[in-house]
């Protein structure tokens, strides 16, 4: 009696066991900057991925979907890296996302390479960083990928000369060496550069330094945020604008969400970029009243962020779709890899060869658009590779 008691126990650990491996949860571990001056990076991309389930549902390949997310409060690598190894030990996540720098990613690169996690970068654009794994996939953009067209642009547009300012880190050493790289090969000279510090820069003394070099226009990277908002504020301020200096930039500068912001002082601004919040298609319309349905505050505007958000939960369910729910990393990246979709930015794929996504950049310039300020599509390079790999 007592043996067949056991035998039945037994029976049913083994069946309870069976069950909770077929129906585990598939948990994704996001690593963000929910505080500190880029916690609004955090913000974006978490509510295009919440964005994302709640319109497709919790549940995909017969598991159920959990997303769990950590503070790594910005540019602190080793707070990235910490939050990371707790989600990887703790919290025991399948997939690993998020990554609003390039130090996070730089810093979490080697984690996914050790546990062999699928790594989804939703942000961070440094071109290298889908170098450092073979496990990341990234759903954003490169800076390289978003730097050529705007010196293409300058190129055909009658500037000449060029002062370039960049933010000293990782993507604004891409963004410079590509525009150096397009513009000169076209015949463009670079009459100056500067770089400023990453975190709470005073861009007096490089708008000052600009305008001395005299160039046709000025190229900017800066991290999207409040910078910009002092940037453009201050390249009018100073008179840059008056001595006919022009502005041009990625699109980081005239994102969204600080766009009201800027005010008067980003109107005319020329800037290329993979996502406007004004891009016209059925896919951005629907996107667009989604995230204003769902956060009706005018605390933010749906940006390229948000977008990256989304689109890296679309990856991560149409991955799990195609290996029937298994996440382990070289089944889920083999699933991604080729994958292609038509985002609420327009057809993106994800390239095999390098994880990073081809997509259009678009050429745009800052209008009011009834009551608010847009970034206007004029034209586009239509489905670029990063060009920071070749
Ligand atoms: C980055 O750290 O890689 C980064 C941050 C903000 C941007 C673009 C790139 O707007």
């Amino acid at each position: 009696m007592l043996k067949t008691t056991l035998r039945s126990f037994a029976t049913l650990a083994v069946v309870a066991a069976a069950a909770s491996a077929q129906a585990a949860d598939v948990k994704v571990g996001m690593v963000l900057p929910l505080s500190g001056p880029f916690a609004a990076y955090g913000e974006q991309i978490e509510r295009g991925a919440r964005l994302y389930i709640a319109e497709h549902g919790d549940t995909v390949a017969g598991r159920k979907l959990v997303l769990i997310t950590k503070d790594d409060t910005g540019v602190a690598p080793a707070v990235s890296k910490r939050q990371a190894q707790n989600l990887l030990i703790q919290d025991k996540v399948d997939v690993l996302a998020g990554f609003g720098l390039t130090p996070s990613a730089f810093a979490v690169a080697p984690l996914a390479t050790e546990t062999r996690t699928p790594m989804v970068v939703m942000n961070a654009a440094t071109s290298a960083i889908t170098t450092k794994s073979d496990y990341i996939v990234r759903t954003s953009m490169t800076l390289p990928q978003v730097t050529a067209p705007i010196a293409t642009w300058a190129l055909n547009n009658g500037i000449k000369s060029v002062y370039t300012v960049v933010a000293d880190y990782g993507p604004g050493h891409d963004a410079e060496a590509q525009f150096k790289k397009t513009f000169t090969a076209g015949g463009g000279t670079i009459v100056g550069e500067s770089r400023t510090p990453v975190k709470t820069p005073d861009f007096a003394p490089f708008l000052q330094r600009a305008k001395d070099a005299k160039p046709d226009a000025v190229f900017l990277f800066i991290p999207a945020g409040e910078q910009g908002v002092a940037f453009a504020k201050g390249f009018k301020e100073r008179g840059l604008d008056r001595a006919g200096i022009r502005l041009i930039a990625t699109g980081d500068l005239t994102d969204e969400d600080v766009l009201d912001a800027m005010g008067d002082a980003a109107v005319g601004v020329i800037t290329s970029f993979h996502y406007s919040q004004a891009h016209d298609s059925p896919e951005n319309q629907a996107y667009v009243s989604a995230y204003l349905k769902a956060h009706p505050g005018k605390d933010h505007r749906p940006n390229f962020m948000s977008v990256a958000g989304y689109d890296g939960m679309h990856l991560i369910y149409e991955a799990l779709k195609k290996t029937g729910g298994d996440a382990s990393g070289d089944t889920f990246i083999a699933a991604a890899k080729g994958m292609r979709w038509t985002s609420p930015r327009g057809p993106v794929s994800i390239d095999p060869a390098t994880r990073d996504i081809v997509q259009n950049v678009y050429i745009r310039k800052v209008e009011r658009v009834g009551d608010q300020l847009q970034n206007v599509e004029f034209d586009k390079i239509a489905d670029f590779k990063d060009p920071g790999k070749e």
